[in-house]
């Protein structure tokens, strides 16, 4: 699927692993440094499996040294705080990931703030959380990166534009905002959550859409405005019988309803997904530079 309508974060994020590729093998040549990411995987979730199993293979395609703790599902919150201060110590580690969610009577937070904010690649940390909100260097949350990244390579004008962010996360809604507000974005930025009182007012309002509710067909045609640019971060799973698997995976936007009226839109799956990968990649390589000026 590739025509001037659509915003293919496949073939775009292929683009930027070829380039962090490239980059890493400079690196290693000219001053002997491998880019090391370190996963802990706690417990059986077949997704968070599915998400670092995908990492993984990214680090070993682009030539990063990569490992993986995997816990089990009881394990306790000390063995989970036994492993980030390990890894925290060793200088082979540029980048620390540990895969959320985690099992309930593990404490998250406690397990983010442990994390060294020189090596929270996910952009987490409070550290990285504030340093964000007030406009100075850090890590950018992936997800949020690679929607910014898949606007600015895909041409789309921000400066003064209205974005309308749909969710209010920390993962997504509240950096992706943060980061339009930015002063080489410079978006006029709402942030809509289920207490807003008329979504629809807002929306028919936006030039960019980001959409990340985890609710499928949650917008539709009539809500937008002709010619606004839409971001679908969603990532739901629906009953399909066609599928070997039993379900196919949409996203929280009317994609058919909305493609017509629309001026761009990224599909899922093929859209944001694959930029997080690549931009967790470009955080870690950035990790091992010693680029961001903390
Ligand atoms: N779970 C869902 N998204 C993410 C992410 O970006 N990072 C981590 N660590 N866990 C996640």
């Amino acid at each position: 699927m590739s025509n001037n309508k659509i915003i293919d974060g496949k073939s775009i994020s292929a683009q930027i692993k070829d380039e962090i590729k490239l980059e890493t093998q400079k690196l290693t040549e000219t001053q002997g440094i491998i880019p090391g990411l370190a996963f802990i995987l706690v417990g059986e979730n077949p997704a968070s499996q599915m998400y670092v199993r995908s990492k993984g293979k990214a680090c070993e395609e682009l030539g990063f040294y990569s490992i993986t703790e995997r816990l089990d599902e009881n394990a306790p919150e000390e063995e989970v705080l036994f492993f980030i201060k390990k890894f925290n110590q060793n200088n082979k580690i540029h980048g620390i990931l540990v895969q959320l969610p985690l099992p309930s009577h593990i404490n998250e937070f406690k397990i983010i703030e442990a994390i060294d904010f020189r090596k929270d690649v996910d952009g987490f940390h409070p550290q990285n959380a504030g340093r964000l909100l007030i406009g100075k260097d850090c890590f950018y949350p992936c997800t949020p990166y690679g929607i910014v990244e898949l606007l600015k390579r895909s041409g789309v004008e921000t400066k003064g534009k209205n974005a309308v962010v749909i969710g209010r996360s920390n993962i997504v809604g509240k950096p992706v905002a943060n980061l339009l507000l930015k002063k080489d974005i410079n978006c006029t930025v709402s942030v809509c959550h289920s207490f807003t009182k008329d979504i629809k007012e807002h929306t028919l309002n936006a030039d960019i859409l980001i959409v990340a509710i985890g609710k499928p067909n949650f917008l539709t045609a009539d809500m937008i405005k002709e010619g606004c640019t839409i971001i679908d971060v969603g990532i739901n799973r629906i009953p399909d019988n066609t599928k070997k698997t039993g379900y196919r995976t949409v996203g929280d936007v009317d994609f058919e309803g909305c493609y017509e009226k629309c001026g761009k839109i990224s599909p899922v799956p093929g859209g944001v997904g694959p930029m997080t990968i690549a931009m967790l990649m470009n955080n870690t390589l950035k990790s091992a530079k010693g680029e961001i000026q903390f």
